[in-house]
């Protein structure tokens, strides 16, 4: 069977009709998509070009260090940087840390996160084939929506991460990321569905996993959105291999 068939593309969307009756736990496994993904590590080696973009991060988190750049430090317990593979070419961007967030110090791992794991995972991507991170790095207390200011003192980090990583493709999770990457005040419905530019990086903006978690019927346009990604994927050859950076 070809690739494309076993993930289901170009086959009339079946999965969407098998899995649309589904629990919101279930939606984003599909084990048959994901039974052949390639090695675990996307740092294979840790050498080379992947080595460099994590040393060039890790001396930005040293930049960051205690960041008082806005009010959000004074409640937080842990500045919220990024997880993931950084050379892949592939980035997430969200919201803000949440409590477990805050407490752990890494993006999307409370329910929005395993939710997230689950969308990747339907397109045949992890943790390891990805890079997450946030528009702010400190949690807004009682997770608010970020202020207009608190993401711009925060912006020039997001900024280096986007430089020092060179992302292939970009892929916004809820409006305040979208709008914020894209310089638009239009709402998340409006944004999605289209693949736009950032500095000539195609940007896809969709719906925040949380948002999922309490309006089911937003998991038809993530599945679109998703399904627009994974072609954008396959034409572009990424997650970039080592070597291919
Ligand atoms: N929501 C986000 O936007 N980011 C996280 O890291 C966790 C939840």
């Amino acid at each position: 069977m070809k690739d494309d068939e076993k993930r289901g593309r170009g086959r009339h969307d079946p999965l969407w009709n098998s899995v649309s009756s589904f629990g919101i736990d279930e939606l984003f496994v599909l084990p048959e998509w994901i039974a052949d993904s390639p090695g675990e590590s996307g740092d294979e080696g840790g050498e080379g070009k992947t080595g460099e973009v994590a040393a060039r991060l890790a001396s930005l988190v040293k930049k960051v260090g205690d960041c008082k750049g806005c009010r959000l430090h004074e409640k937080r317990n842990k500045i919220v940087f990024g997880d993931g593979n950084p050379a892949s070419g592939i980035l997430f961007i969200g919201e803000g840390p949440g409590a477990n967030e805050d407490k752990q110090g890494k993006p999307f791992v409370g329910r929005a996160g395993q939710l997230l794991d689950k969308i990747l995972a339907s397109i045949d991507l992890d943790r390891s084939k990805v890079y997450i991170t946030n528009i702010v790095k400190c949690r807004p207390p009682n997770n608010r929506t970020p202020s207009n200011d608190e993401v711009a003192s925060c912006w020039w980090i997001l900024e280096e991460q986007i430089k020092i990583m060179a992302p292939d493709i970009i892929v916004t999770l809820g409006a305040p990321a979208g709008r914020a990457l894209l310089g638009s005040t239009d709402g998340i419905g409006k944004l999605r569905g289209t693949v736009h530019r950032r500095d000539g990086i195609p940007v896809i903006p969709t719906y925040h996993p949380a948002a999922l978690l309490r309006t089911g019927a937003l998991k038809r346009p993530v599945w679109e959105d998703m399904k627009m990604l994974r072609r954008m994927l396959d034409e572009l050859g990424l997650p970039r291999r080592e070597g291919e950076q």
